[in-house]
């Protein structure tokens, strides 16, 4: 008969003494617990935090509460019955940022490599369910080498119902995820549906299948860093939000994005106090926007001219850079600002672009952000690559977020609003609450110069003095089809502004949109493309 292996007691049983000394045995056992000595060593040598000092800056003073600090796993075999540590590699409990309630877990790489087993990932469904039931944000730390190998498919079904959990949770209460070490397999993919992820330089890794398993399947030799450090996450795949330079600075960030977010989708983002008037003109903008319409300038200033106190937060600030998608304040208010950016590939839309913006247009319809649309566009990028991989499909994402958004929406014409791109950047016509256009604005379906050659192709190549017609019917065109004056005549934009009254407009429109109750008819959920 085969012999079971011995279930050794529980760690923590003082055995049988007096309540005297079995609260001493307590303290001192959570003492221990707590320690971080060895773990610290081990972390400091590979220049990273612990998961304890991790929470402590992460957290207000004294604020963390842990629990299921006693947890131990119970896998046996693989030598696993010898290495029973306490918390079994994840630190989890609640504290409060900046005075609000946070629930967090914190992977501790020193402990079988922060790889997760069954009772680790119990520990995170608990503090999921838990931060569900508070109607709080989750806030994840990852630093780990993810599913246990030694136990197998239970490891694998810890993670099940991690995914699970957190699509639950998705559009309900904030996920967010900071990357602050090796993350693999499951690692990566419970962040990825999170609402951001944030990866420090250098120690950040994320990736499906690591290393050593590319060279074996493939021959291909790669470090790390080059399959799925920060840099690549951060510009080339478009996994990670932002970037930060070290963990402090990670943490930074994880608060800073904190302060933007609502506790959850019932309730509104907090009001920052702040002594920036909700009159104060901008004169510099029509000197930031230049009036010809190819000239480049970062809009990037347009945004720190007319937001609270000039400081914004932009996601995604490395990838499709040809749009800019930032959390600032409007007279306090948290606003979700989506911009082309003229300098860079002309500010023209392309699929990361429309990907980048539709997941930013949903991020902020769900935590009730209004959306501040800011739009100079050429048009979207044409081109066999761009068709080929799917620019009809992935660009309707950014067209459907807009469309399906229920938050209050205002768009800014900046200088130029061509073809499609104009009416998905929140044109009137797919739901935008109000829309304003500058003086200075050119409204059309192409420009005026591709415009003439294509309706009067015929009588240019008649004519004896191409050069001066083409002039008379460009100028005719940009009269007649593309003035702003024409726009407001015909309901598209509400009204022509002086771009130095923005602040005050965007400001006056969006508290008259407070309370904007967009009713949508029930439905299962819609069928973004995806
Ligand atoms: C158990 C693991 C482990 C794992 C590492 N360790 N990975 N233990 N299960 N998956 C242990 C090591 O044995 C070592 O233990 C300690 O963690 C540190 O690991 P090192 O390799 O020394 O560290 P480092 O060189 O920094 O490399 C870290 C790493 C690498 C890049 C994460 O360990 C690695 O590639 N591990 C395998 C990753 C992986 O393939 N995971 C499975 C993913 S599948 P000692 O005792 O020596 O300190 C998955 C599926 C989920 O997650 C479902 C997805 C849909």
């Amino acid at each position: 008969m085969r012999k079971e292996p011995k279930r050794p007691p529980p760690r923590d049983w003082p055995g049988v003494i007096g309540t005297a000394a079995r609260l001493t045995h307590l303290a001192r056992a959570k003492e221990r617990n707590r320690n971080v000595a060895p773990a610290e060593a081990a972390q400091h040598a590979r220049g990273k935090l612990t998961a304890r000092e991790r929470l402590t800056l992460l957290l207000d003073e004294d604020s963390f509460v842990e629990i299921d600090q006693l947890r131990r796993h119970q896998a046996y075999g693989m030598g696993m019955e010898k290495r029973r540590p306490p918390s079994d590699g994840v630190i989890t409990g609640w504290g409060r940022v900046n005075g609000r309630k946070v629930f967090v877990f914190a992977h501790d790489f020193s402990v079988l490599g922060g790889s997760l087993g069954a009772t680790f990932a119990k520990k995170i469904h608990k503090v999921q369910d838990l931060a569900m039931l508070a109607g709080a944000p989750m806030i994840g730390i990852n630093d780990g080498a993810g599913a246990r190998i030694q136990e197998g498919v239970n490891a694998l079904a810890g993670y099940g119902g991690i995914f699970t959990r957190n699509v639950r949770a998705s559009g309900i209460i904030p996920q967010i995820s900071l990357m602050a070490g090796p993350c693999a397999g499951g690692a990566a993919y419970s962040p990825a549906l999170t609402d951001f992820v944030v990866m420090v330089a250098d120690i950040a890794n994320m990736f499906v299948t690591g290393p050593d398993v590319v060279r074996a399947v493939s021959g291909e030799e790669v470090t790390t860093e080059q399959l799925g450090g920060a840099s690549v996450h951060g510009r080339k795949s478009g996994v990670a939000q932002l970037i930060a330079r070290d963990e402090k600075d990670g943490i930074a960030i994880v608060r800073e994005l904190l302060g933007y977010l609502p506790a959850n989708s019932r309730e509104r983002p907090p009001r920052r106090m702040t002594t920036d008037a909700a009159d104060r003109p901008c004169p510099r903008l029509s000197e930031l926007v230049p009036a010809e319409p190819r000239k480049a300038y970062d809009v990037k200033h347009v945004i720190r001219e007319m937001v609270d106190d000039g400081e914004f937060l932009e996601i995604s600030d490395r990838w499709a850079r040809n749009i800019v998608c930032a959390f600032a304040h409007l007279d306090g208010y948290a606003v979700g600002i989506v911009a082309n950016q003229p300098s860079v590939m002309a500010g023209t839309l392309n699929i990361a672009a429309a990907e980048k913006a539709a997941r930013f247009v949903r991020t902020c319809d769900t935590f009730n952000i209004p959306l501040v649309t800011l739009v100079d566009v050429p048009g979207f990028l044409p081109g066999t690559a761009q068709e080929h991989d799917g620019l009809i499909r992935r660009g309707a994402k950014l067209l459907y977020a807009y469309c399906d958004a229920s938050v209050p929406r205002v768009s800014v014409i900046l200088r130029k609003a061509y073809g499609g791109a104009y009416i998905v950047m929140d044109s009137k016509s797919v739901g935008s609450d109000f829309s304003f256009a500058w003086p200075t604005n050119e409204v059309a379906v192409m420009g005026s110069q591709a415009a003439v050659e294509v309706i009067h192709a015929k009588e240019l190549r008649a004519s004896d003095d191409p050069a001066t017609r083409r002039s008379e019917l460009v100028s005719a065109y940009e009269t007649q089809l593309m003035s702003p004056y024409l726009c407001a005549e015909q309901g598209h934009v509400d009204d022509v502004i002086d771009p130095a009254e923005t602040r005050t407009v965007l400001i006056r429109t969006l508290d008259v949109l407070r309370d904007k109750n967009a009713v949508r008819p029930l439905r299962k959920h819609g069928n973004i493309p995806l």
